[in-house]
């Protein structure tokens, strides 16, 4: 249940070039699904005032230990990760819709861009765990210092990578490696995507007009995350708009009006 908490920092691990891992550990249990998020308080004080929001990444329940991927990016970001093993973090959440799980079956692929990962990571698991489903992923990154973790990701699924530069995997973006695996290997029962913007657009066009079922994580901008602010609205199909914090983030392809998303 979505609730304030207050955390302990328990451990911080730098898992790449401006990449970090941090682990909290909670005071009581929480109930996460793959796709939610939290707002981090990234110090006390009002500086900066809002949180930051990140997908929760790993949760281990019997340890209380709630983990969180991220990159720096920012402001909030750079003083989280400047944050020490020990200190004290609010979060609130567990924030937003998470991906529809429910009766899935056959050959699931996921797609993730650079940090995307972070929010198909928790997603990846469970349905590597499930035995109905086969689960294929593809994470497209910039070089091969931009993944992180790699080795710790389940052996239940392949993993495709794929990098610009061609220095691990395939050379090339992960869009495209996608559209060669269903030229191979015919199309999926469902995609699941977190990514850049003009990733998540370009799949959205095999996915809508081979009639696929997805869902994308929609990172959009977020100021409260807890659809006050209306700042994170996300073009609807059929006109209006949706929230990506309350909506989402995790919202079906054909939910979203992909002409009006600006890139
Ligand atoms: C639902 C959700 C889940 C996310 N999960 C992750 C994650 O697991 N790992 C990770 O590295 N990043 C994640 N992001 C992106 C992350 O929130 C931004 O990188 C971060 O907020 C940047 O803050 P900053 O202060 O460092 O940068 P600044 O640019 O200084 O941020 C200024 C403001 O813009 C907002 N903002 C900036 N970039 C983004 C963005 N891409 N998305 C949303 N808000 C943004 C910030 O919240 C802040 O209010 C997620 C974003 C959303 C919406
Ligand atoms: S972030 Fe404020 S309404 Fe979504």
């Amino acid at each position: 249940m979505k609730g304030i908490y207050k955390c302990k920092i328990n451990n911080y691990h730098r898992i790449g070039d401006d990449l970090y891992l941090l682990s909290l550990r909670l005071s009581g249990r929480v109930a996460v699904k793959p796709g939610q998020f939290f707002m981090l308080r990234v110090r006390e004080g009002s500086e900066p005032l809002l949180g930051r929001p990140l997908s929760w990444f790993r949760y281990f329940p019997n340890r209380r230990i709630l983990e969180f991927a991220f990159q720096v990016m920012g402001k909030g970001t750079e003083i989280l990760s400047r944050r020490r093993e020990g200190g004290d973090l609010s979060i609130i959440g567990p924030l937003g819709n998470g991906f529809e799980t429910k009766g899935l079956r056959g050959r699931v692929l996921l797609v993730a861009g650079g940090m995307g990962m972070a929010g198909l990571w928790s997603l990846a698991e469970a349905l590597g765990r499930n035995p109905n489903c086969a689960v294929e992923l593809v994470w497209g990154v910039k070089s091969k210092s931009r993944f992180f973790l790699l080795k710790e990701l389940s052996k239940r699924f392949k993993v495709h990578p794929a990098t610009e530069d061609g220095s691990l995997g395939k050379a090339g973006l992960a869009t495209e490696l996608v559209k060669e695996l269903i030229d191979q290997e015919g199309l999926p029962e469902h995609i699941f995507a977190c990514g850049p913007k003009p990733m998540l657009k370009s799949l959205s066009k095999p996915a809508l007009s081979k009639k696929i079922p997805g869902q994308v994580l929609y990172e959009e901008r977020m100021a409260c995350g807890v659809g006050a602010c209306l700042g994170c609205a996300v073009p609807a199909s059929g006109g209006g708009y949706l929230h990506a914090c309350l909506d989402g983030p995790a919202l079906r392809f054909d939910q979203i009006d992909w002409e009006r998303v600006r890139c």
